[in-house]
C-alpha cells in the first residue's frame, strides 16, 4: 500500500479502507462552515425560484410519486455545467472519486446529483438505491448542508448492514445530517432510510455511476 505523504492522503486512504471494510464511510469536514452556509443559501434561492419538485421513486416508465415512501423535494444539478457556487464542490468530489477509483477499483465514470430539501416531518422509508432496471449506480453520496444539527431533531440517515452468521439482531448505524459531512456507501448493497426530520433538512445527494447513461 502507498505510504501517505500528507494529511490529505491519510484522510483519503482511511476513507478507502472504511469503504472496503464496511461498505460505507463518512468524511466529517468535507466542507467547512462557510462553504456549507454558502451552498445552503444557494439551495434556498433555487427553492424560492420554484426549481424544486417533489421526489419520486423508480426511473423512466417505472417512475412514480409515492408520498408514503418519501416526502423530500429535489432539484437535479448539471455537474458538467455547474454554477460557480457548486463547481468547487464537484471538483473536490471528483478528487475523492479519482482516489477511490484507483484504490478500490470502483470504475466510476459518471455521476448524477441533486439537491434535496426535506421539509419538517419529511422522511424516506427504507430502500436500496439500485432499481430493478440497471441504473449503473455504484456509490451513493450525500453531503449535508445543515447548521448545528442536534440528535433530537431526527433526520438521521440509518444504514442497515447485511446479516452475518453471528448477528442475533439486525445491525444499523445512525448518522446525523451534520453540515459539511459527506457520507458514501455501496449503492447495491446497503439498505438505508431517512428518519423523519423535525427541522428542514438540506443535502446534496447523488450517485457515482459506471458509465454515462442517457
Ligand atoms: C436518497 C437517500 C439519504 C439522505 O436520496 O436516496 O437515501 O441521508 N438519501 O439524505
Ligand atoms: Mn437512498
Amino acid at each position: 500500500m502507498k505510504v501517505p505523504t500528507n494529511p490529505a492522503d491519510a484522510v483519503l486512504s482511511n476513507l478507502a479502507d472504511q469503504l472496503s471494510e464496511q461498505g460505507y464511510a463518512h468524511w466529517d469536514d468535507f466542507l467547512d462552515g462557510q462553504e456549507v452556509a454558502h451552498l445552503r443559501k444557494e439551495v434556498d434561492r433555487f427553492f424560492q425560484e420554484g426549481a424544486f419538485k417533489e421526489a419520486g421513486i423508480g426511473q423512466g416508465q417505472g417512475f412514480q410519486q409515492n408520498k408514503a415512501v418519501r416526502s423530500d423535494h429535489i432539484y437535479w444539478l448539471d455537474h458538467r455545467n455547474a454554477s460557480d457556487s457548486f463547481s468547487f464542490f464537484f471538483a473536490r468530489l471528483q478528487n475523492l472519486i479519482d482516489y477511490l477509483n484507483q484504490s478500490c477499483y470502483l470504475g466510476i465514470r459518471d455521476m448524477e446529483m441533486h439537491l434535496a430539501l426535506y421539509p419538517v416531518g419529511a422522511f424516506y422509508k427504507r430502500h436500496l438505491d439500485v432499481f430493478k432496471q440497471s441504473s449503473g449506480r455504484i456509490l451513493s453520496v450525500i453531503c449535508y448542508l445543515n447548521d448545528h444539527w442536534q440528535a433530537d431533531e431526527g433526520g438521521q440517515l440509518r444504514i442497515y448492514f447485511p446479516p452475518t452468521d453471528t448477528d442475533t439482531e439486525e445491525r444499523y448505524i445512525d448518522l446525523l445530517p451534520q453540515g459539511g459531512r459527506l457520507v458514501f456507501f455501496l449503492s447495491d448493497q446497503l439498505e438505508h432510510e431517512v428518519l423523519p426530520a423535525r427541522r428542514a433538512r438540506y443535502s446534496i445527494t447523488g450517485w457515482m455511476k459506471k458509465e454515462h447513461f442517457l
